[in-house]
């Protein structure tokens, strides 16, 4: 087993502290302070130390970046100095060679994949997986009298328990596969809370929500009159957590919620927000799309009756997702589409259901992409949810610190409690322009509303440009971004 270097530095013991917060450079494999005195003194003579066997005395290297008129002056981390990363026990760069499309060059520059909230990469144990699938196992599930039936939906099912345990679901019944996040949005609102609904009941949601989980309770409260009440957030993104608390009523009937803000990265206070909701007899819904891959989840501690995510924002294959939802509410729930697969018997008079989840699983699902997304969770498991976790919050303050020394770049979202994302507008650039120049250096980011206009209008934007980070990202990748930013200001 790998065991994970110390970084401890003697000059600051706690770590750097540069912009924003404090971040430990050794968690991200920088250098400590003292570590680049000595690289420095590798590649400029003039840093060494006086005599042989002197230690090197920390100076900062210094890169002038900026036009002689622009103070700006930055550390240079020699290139590739992060790839000695851990993330647990396990090297980033090991990480990094599980990847294959990471190796992949674009406009002459090594890509710089900054765009997960979008999606993900995936890992070659998850495209093998895949091909094996299709070479050895491909049957539909469920139905047939021979032997690949028997392997496909063993495959399947399995992916299932993968998905529950992963989630800390109860039990396997309680996750149905879907296409994805919007998907099973969809299914929460018409199987499970549109037939609650009369005239004049509220459906709450809050302002940080992707589209995704706006547009179907609209059009459940179209057709049944209910009405939508949003949970405002302060000016940092963060959700107001009296003001949520103060929109329960008599006619509040449903609550739905993301986790982490796709386009700010907030993580919202979920736990608290569920526990008022039951307070009040009231279900949730939690978006987990942009939480999952970032943070371990834990259904039962949250006390979710419903969480949704996708495969593919969480290195798993596209068209695959899973809604978990406590197994009494399954029960109870009707049936959202009719099909084969999700009925027990059949006559023009009357039909009945399979139990949940198959009553949800009308025809012919994603299989392959199930068996793909059980191979993904297999791979973060590996790593350690917690390990990743606690690898990208520093990465991510290393990001925030960097970024807010770049002049004209002004950030979009503060909130103390975030993951993943990171907004930004830059003066002289629309965001779009921004997101081209970045792509002709090979660095990949997501310029415009990002399917949540309602977020970023309340923080004064109608876009912003957003690089999103994942556990396979390094310092040095941020760093570049940072220079490139820094170029791209230079020239206005
Ligand atoms: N929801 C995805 C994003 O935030 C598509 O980019």
């Amino acid at each position: 087993m790998t065991t994970r270097p110390s970084y401890a530095d003697p000059i600051h013991p706690g770590g750097i502290t540069r912009g924003l917060e404090t971040f430990d450079p050794g968690a991200l494999g920088l250098p400590s302070e003292r570590e680049l005195a000595s690289l420095a003194a590798g590649y400029f003579p003039e840093f060494r130390g006086e005599r042989e066997n002197e230690p090197a005395i920390y100076h900062p290297v210094v890169v002038p970046l900026g036009a002689p008129d622009v103070p700006y002056e930055r550390p240079a981390f020699a290139r590739g100095i992060n790839e000695r990363a851990y993330v647990g026990s396990v090297p980033l760069e090991d990480i990094r060679a599980d990847f294959p499309i990471l190796s992949e060059k674009m406009n002459g520059h090594q890509l710089i994949w900054l765009d997960n909230a979008a999606t993900t990469q995936r890992p070659r144990q998850v495209i093998e997986r895949l091909v094996r699938y299709y070479e050895h196992e491909n049957s539909n599930v469920h139905r047939g009298a021979h032997t690949l039936a028997e392997r496909s939906t063993d495959a399947f099912e399995e992916a299932r328990a993968k998905a529950a345990n992963f989630i800390g679901a109860r039990d396997a019944d309680e996750i149905i596969f879907v296409r994805g996040t919007t998907e099973g949005l969809n299914l929460v609102a018409y199987a499970f809370v549109k037939p609650l609904l009369r005239p004049g009941d509220e459906i709450i949601l809050t302002l940080l929500e992707h589209h995704a989980n706006i547009v179907p309770w609209q059009l459940i409260a179209e057709e049944t009159g209910a009405v939508i009440r949003a949970a405002p957030v302060d000016d940092s993104g963060q959700i107001i957590i009296a003001e949520y608390a103060r929109l329960f009523g008599p006619r509040t009937r449903f609550v739905s919620a993301a986790h982490v803000s796709n386009a700010i990265g907030t993580i919202a206070p979920v736990e608290e927000m569920i526990a008022i909701a039951h307070g009040h007899g009231v279900r949730v819904c939690i978006d987990g799309a942009q939480s999952v891959s970032h943070m371990p989840v834990d259904v039962k501690a949250l006390d979710a009756d419903f969480f949704v995510f996708s495969g593919h924002k969480i290195f798993g294959p596209n068209g695959i997702g899973a809604v978990y939802g406590k197994s009494d509410l399954l029960e109870a729930a009707r049936p959202w589409q009719g099909g084969g697969n999700m009925i027990a018997d059949v006559t023009f008079e009357r039909t009945r259901y399979q139990r949940a989840p198959r009553k949800f699983e009308a025809g012919t699902g994603s299989i392959a992409d199930a068996v793909g997304l059980g191979a993904a969770i297999d791979y973060v498991s590996a790593v350690g949810m917690e390990n990743i976790a606690g690898y990208e919050s520093n990465l991510l303050e290393y990001a925030l610190s960097e970024l807010a020394e770049i002049p004209g770049l002004t950030l979009v979202g503060s909130s103390a409690r975030r993951a993943g994302a990171i907004s930004f507008v830059l003066d002289g650039y629309s965001n779009e322009e921004a997101g081209r120049r970045l792509n002709e250096k090979g660095i990949a980011v997501r310029a415009g509303h990002h399917c949540a206009q309602p977020i970023l209008r309340r923080l004064g934007r109608e876009g912003t440009v957003r690089p999103s980070i994942a556990f396979y990202n390094t310092a040095g990748e941020i760093e570049a971004l940072a220079r490139a930013l820094f170029d791209m200001v230079r020239l206005i």
